[in-house]
């Protein structure tokens, strides 16, 4: 991660803005808080708060800073605070969630950079629980309720949004995904073209790092009959869910596993085969860092003589850290903005 802090950093300092300001006091019971990630004033809370985080590195530096971090938050809680994410389906959703949670008279309060649908959040916010108060700063806005009586929300609305980042069927029923993941709706162009490389002889272990819901190792396991096992590591817990239901078919062939992980701790298995797609970026701006870790993950994990194949951006500096980890590389495919490099142990 980058030493600068990105907006989404930024906005959940923020979270603490109201308290600081005098305009809203923290209440004397626990808190919620949603996409929670390390904020400063965490610690100033007088009850511990129940941290709700399913991306695996912010859930691990928050576990870090000692908070304990739950995949899902249940109860009932005086004050609400979301992080939304940027998907504006999954937002709305993370909204009618939290109202759900809330307890009678609590409020919900969430803080979004202004360069990520900021103003649309907020009007979503209002348009299921009724007037927000707002403060402005550092290209962020930060907003809440007024305190809620859940009896007079208007609940087929909170119900129906809930909904909206349901899991459903996509591509004519061959997958199931949901909003806020990763190309959620569509086979990603890159990961198509990375799939076409996959030579039906390859065989063996194989991994995919940061398998999001399951494209490429369903492409693999379809195309290639003598792969004996796949490991599917992700940082995005609802992906990794979603890549657990589209290869269960599977599961009586081969041997199945599904990682929680950051790929950038390195992997604990070792394979003849790894593909990725990696993930270019965390906050707005590109991070060749991350795409580099998973390359030097993917050279510690194969076996002598195993086999990466990568996908990525054309423009993305990839090939100097391919040709210093292993010993022969080969470009599958220049396409569309998009080259796979195939590399050898
Ligand atoms: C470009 S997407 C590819 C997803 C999937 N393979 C596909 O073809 O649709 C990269 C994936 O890496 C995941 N990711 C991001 N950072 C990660 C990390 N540090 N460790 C593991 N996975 C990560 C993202 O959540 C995303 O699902």
């Amino acid at each position: 991660m980058s030493a600068k802090p990105d907006a989404a950093a930024t906005a959940a300092e923020l979270l603490a803005l109201p308290s600081e300001s005098g305009v809203l006091a923290w209440p004397d019971a626990p808190l919620a808080w949603l996409r929670a990630r390390p904020a400063t004033w965490l610690r100033r809370l007088r009850q511990r708060p129940v941290l709700e985080q399913g991306f695996r590195p912010l859930a691990a530096a928050l576990e870090r800073d000692g908070w304990a971090v739950e995949r899902e938050a249940a109860g009932r809680f005086p004050l609400l605070l979301v992080s939304p994410p940027r998907q504006r389906e999954a937002a709305r959703a993370q909204f009618a969630r939290a109202l759900g949670l809330l307890a009678p008279g609590g409020r919900v309060l969430a803080a979004v950079p202004n360069a990520e649908g900021a103003r649309s959040a907020e009007a979503d916010l209002a348009t299921l629980a009724g007037p927000v108060q707002t403060l402005s700063k550092h290209h962020c806005r930060v907003f809440w309720t007024a305190p809620l009586d859940p009896a007079t929300l208007d609940q087929a609305r909170i119900a129906a949004w809930q909904a909206l980042d349901a899991p459903r069927p996509i591509e004519d029923g061959r997958f199931l995904s949901r909003p806020g993941v990763f190309a959620w709706d569509r086979i990603d162009a890159a990961s198509a073209l990375l799939a076409d490389c996959l030579d039906p002889g390859l065989a063996g272990e194989a991994a995919d790092l940061g398998c999001g819901w399951g494209y490429l190792g369903h492409a693999l396991l379809s195309r290639c009959p003598g792969i004996t096992a796949l490991d599917g590591f992700e940082a995005e817990a609802a992906a990794l869910e979603l890549a657990r239901h589209n290869l269960a078919p599977f599961a009586s062939r081969v041997r199945l596993g599904f990682h929680w992980h950051d790929v950038r701790a390195g992997l604990p298995g070792r394979y003849d085969l790894i593909l990725s797609n990696p993930p270019f970026h965390q906050g707005r701006a590109a991070e060749p860092a991350l795409g580099q870790a998973f390359i030097a993950a993917a050279a510690e994990a194969l076996r002598p003589g195993g086999r990466l194949l990568l996908v990525a951006n054309a423009h993305l500096p990839y090939e100097a850290v391919l040709r210093a980890r292993f010993s022969e590389l080969r470009l599958r495919r220049a396409e569309a903005g998009f080259k796979v490099y195939e590399a050898q142990r």
